[in-house]
């Protein structure tokens, strides 16, 4: 089947030389995109600025903020069969970018926020019957009661949970226990292993409810 991954951080421009991110890697999303490959399926990973090289046989598309991820996903959206949003999008970002860098001598600036776009959201209404949605949840506390939130509120098949507040799992790690909760199901949980491990199972897990939508 045709797999589109997102990976990675999204950057959201302050001015010319300065943004808001966050701390992922990109590490859980280019597993998935390593696994799908490895599993048969052509791949696309669509990658905010991380330090990975792409995984061989992976068509890879370079994004920097939530905006470009968007447009880059919608691309994409008609060819995939299975989308996994592993990446961590900015939910903010400033208004009103500075066109040049902000001085030092002007004082703390006072920065104005709006939404970035929501991509789950966005390409929700757009989602056809046969294709397989599966959204990443990145959390510290009350993991589960917001998975299943984000799940139903993103109109997902399938959320993978991750809690991001530990240093040795989640966020910048090698390693990743997750928790995945299905629409209408149970909730099977992966323990701490590497990500390629993580990934190869979440992959066999989604091929499953693909093959059934078929
Ligand atoms: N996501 C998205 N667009 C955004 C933010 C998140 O498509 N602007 C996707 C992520 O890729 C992930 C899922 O939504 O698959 C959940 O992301 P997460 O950051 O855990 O949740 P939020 O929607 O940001 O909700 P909250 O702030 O309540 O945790």
């Amino acid at each position: 089947m045709n797999v589109l991954v997102t990976a990675g951080p999204t950057r959201e421009a302050i001015d010319p030389v300065r943004f808001v991110s966050n701390r992922s890697s990109g590490r859980m999303g280019y597993a998935l995109a390593a696994a799908a490959r490895r599993a048969g399926h052509a791949v696309r990973l669509v990658s905010g600025p991380v330090a990975l090289d792409p995984p061989p046989g992976v068509r890879l598309v370079r994004v920097v903020s939530a905006a470009d991820m968007l447009a880059a996903v919608e691309q994409n959206l008609p060819w995939c069969d299975l989308l996994v949003m592993a990446a961590a999008v900015a939910d903010w970002r400033p208004k009103h970018p500075a066109a040049h860098k902000l001085k030092k001598a002007d004082g703390p600036p006072v920065i104005e926020w709006e939404p970035a776009p929501d991509i789950l959201a966005a390409i929700a209404p757009r989602k056809k019957s046969s294709q397989v949605f599966c959204g990443f949840a990145a959390e510290t506390r009350a993991l589960a009661r917001e998975a299943k939130r984000k799940l139903r509120e993103k109109h997902l098949d399938v959320i993978a949970a991750n809690d991001v507040s530990r240093s040795d799992r989640g966020f910048d790690s090698d390693r990743n226990e997750l928790a995945v909760f299905f629409a209408g199901g149970p909730v099977r949980r992966i323990p701490l292993a590497r990500k390629s491990v993580c990934a190869a199972r979440l992959i066999s897990w989604l091929e499953k409810i693909a093959a059934k939508k078929k």
